[in-house]
C-alpha cells in the first residue's frame, strides 16, 4: 500500500460507526458493530495483495482462477481494545496467524508503558496488519510497530476505527512507510487525549468497565 491515509466513507461504515459513536449503544452491540467494521477495514487494508492463478474446475468447465500470492499474514492486536477486531479480520482471513502487545497509557505522561509481546514466527516473511481501534496520540501504535519492525517484518499496515490528526501525525512522522485504514479523521484531541467527538473509551465501551 502506499497511500498514508485512508478513509473507508462506505455508507453502511459511516452508518455503524455513528451507532458506536453513541453514548446510549450497549457494549454488546458496540462489540457486534466493531466485528462488522472491521470486515471492512480488512477488505480495504489488503486491497494490494498480489495475487496469482491456479487451474481449477468449475462444474462447468475448467479455468484459471485467482488465488493469493505470496506472504502470510499476521494480525497483531494491541490490547486490549484492538481484541475487538481481531474476529472481524479473522473472518476475512482465517489463517493468518495472531500476536499481541500489550501497552497502556500512562495517564500523566499519555507515553505508552510495554507489558507484553508476542509474535508469531517468520514475522520477516509476513504482511502485518495492526489493529487498535483508536489512533488518538499515536504513541502506543507508534510503540507497537516498533516491537513489529523488531521482529525484522517490513510490510507493516494499521487499522483503526477512529483517528485524530496528532495521531495521524506521528505515525508519518515515526512510520511513513506504515499505511493507516480508518473509518473516520476526527477533530481533535482534548486534555486527557481523548479523541472529540470520539466514542470515549473503546475498551471500557467494549466491555462495559469504567
Ligand atoms: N483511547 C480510547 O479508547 N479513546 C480515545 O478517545 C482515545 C484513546
Amino acid at each position: 500500500m502506499s497511500d498514508h491515509l485512508t478513509i473507508i466513507e462506505h455508507p453502511l461504515v459511516q452508518h455503524k460507526l455513528t451507532l458506536m459513536r453513541d453514548k446510549s449503544t450497549p457494549s454488546a452491540q458496540f462489540r457486534q458493530l466493531l466485528h462488522e467494521i472491521s470486515h471492512f477495514l480488512a477488505y480495504e487494508a489488503t486491497r494490494d495483495l498480489t495475487l496469482t492463478t491456479k487451474s481449477i474446475e468449475t462444474p462447468m468447465t475448467e479455468m484459471e482462477a485467482p488465488v493469493l500470492k505470496g506472504k502470510k499474514l499476521a494480525l497483531v492486536s494491541i490490547l486490549r481494545a484492538g481484541n475487538g477486531m481481531l474476529d472481524g479480520v479473522l473472518d476475512c482471513i482465517p489463517s493468518a496467524r495472531v500476536g499481541f502487545v500489550g501497552l497502556y497509557r500512562d495517564e500523566e505522561t499519555l507515553k505508552p508503558v510495554q507489558y507484553y509481546c508476542k509474535l508469531p514466527e517468520g514475522m520477516e516473511d509476513r504482511v502485518a496488519l495492526v489493529v487498535d481501534p483508536m489512533l488518538a496520540t499515536g504513541n502506543s501504535s507508534a510503540a507497537a510497530i516498533d516491537l513489529v519492525k523488531q521482529s525484522g517484518c517490513r510490510d507493516i499496515r494499521f487499522m483503526c476505527l477512529l483517528a485524530a490528526p496528532e495521531g495521524v501525525a506521528r505515525m508519518h512522522e515515526t512510520h511513513p512507510d506504515v499505511p493507516i485504514v480508518t473509518a473516520a479523521l476526527d477533530k481533535r484531541l482534548n486534555d486527557k487525549g481523548y479523541i472529540v467527538p470520539g466514542l470515549g473509551d473503546a475498551g471500557d465501551r467494549m466491555f462495559g468497565t469504567k
